[in-house]
């Protein structure tokens, strides 16, 4: 096994971000992408292994009976690019398929240090992968990746654990635009979506009995006290998922129990929360299988086949670069 190089990039806009989120009026809000540290990442696992969180094991199902089938789908010479590869646990079946064909480059793209750490010792056993880890917001990232790649090979870009879900619908088909961009047609994306469901089932996936989940989004908050000298009371906040049926989505906040007067020194910023009011940190938007071949059209791809597990409800589509 070579030991994977890591290309890093760290960005410095935590403070700004913070800033301009917890002074956004009328809704404050929280960037979710600095919900994964070292904790949140941690705690994002426990809550894919949560009975009441099926997303993760129902995708990881589709890729375990389909990973022959989706890469016979591709031509022989694929490099893979992975927009935000998770501890890589998904991912191995597809690798898995493509290495027993030929040597396969991965290029998992991830701002989060400790995900592309957790990968890399979760896939590096793999026989004749090698694996470039890019500390690098996903399109930047994506560029790169897309440049470098040898001539004449396919690039498949994997944007799975419907993380696509976490963008408001134009945005979604914008940010698949701009994946769009980076590629050549013949290209190909990889896309999971986690599909409409039941209400209460969706509730229960976003708001667990035991609070990993409430654990994971508060996490966002003391993050904000331990790296930007923030003074956030944690004790003051509580967990809230709610459904939003015009969005068809799981909203996440964090909701104030009672006033609040907090300081982030780095952020040079004093913010005060009435009783009730909520910091949204996260929105998870569901899909009908069938909405993704509009928007995929939309942003300049065509739907080449589609696999969906109807036990919990989530699809993968094969998308292809017009
Ligand atoms: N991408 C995951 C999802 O939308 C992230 C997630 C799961 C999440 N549970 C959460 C984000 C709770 C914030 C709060 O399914």
């Amino acid at each position: 096994m070579t030991e994977p190089a890591l290309l890093q990039d760290v960005s410095p806009g935590f403070a700004a971000d913070i800033r301009a989120g917890l002074t956004h009026s009328p809704q404050k809000e929280l960037p979710s992408k600095y919900l994964y540290d070292e904790v949140g990442s941690a705690l994002f696992e426990v809550i894919t292994a949560l009975p009441e969180y099926g997303v993760t094991r129902s995708e990881e199902r589709l890729l375990t009976r389909h990973a022959t089938d989706i890469v016979a789908q591709l031509s022989r010479d694929v490099t893979v690019a992975e927009l935000g590869s998770g501890s890589g646990r998904k991912t191995r079946r597809i690798l898995e398929a493509l290495c027993k064909k030929r040597p396969t480059s991965y290029c998992p793209i991830e701002i989060s240090r400790t995900a592309l750490q957790l990968c890399r010792r979760e896939l590096g056993d793999i026989e004749r992968i090698s694996i470039v880890g890019y500390e690098r917001d996903y399109l930047a990232g994506l560029a790169e990746v897309s440049e470098k790649r040898p001539d004449g090979e396919q690039l498949l870009v994997l944007f799975l654990g419907s993380t696509i879900g976490n963008f408001a619908r134009l945005a979604a088909t914008r940010f698949l635009r701009d994946i769009r961009m980076m590629l050549k047609p013949g290209d190909a994306l990889l896309l999971g979506t986690d599909l409409d469901k039941p209400v209460p089932t969706l509730i229960a996936a976003y708001d667990d009995p035991i609070g990993v989940t409430a654990a994971f989004n508060l996490n966002l908050l003391a993050r904000v006290n331990r790296e930007l000298g923030g003074d956030f009371p944690l004790d003051a906040f509580a967990h809230v998922a709610r459904f939003n049926p015009e969005a068809r989505s799981i909203e996440m906040h964090l909701r104030a129990k009672r006033r609040v007067s907090a300081h982030v020194r780095a952020a040079k910023l004093t913010v005060t929360l009435e009783e009730g009011e909520t910091i949204w940190t996260e929105s998870s938007h569901k899909y009908r299988a069938e909405e993704v071949d509009a928007i995929a059209d939309d942003a300049g791809f065509a739907c080449l086949r589609q696999w969906v597990e109807r036990d919990w409800g989530f699809a993968e589509s094969l998308l292809v670069a017009r």
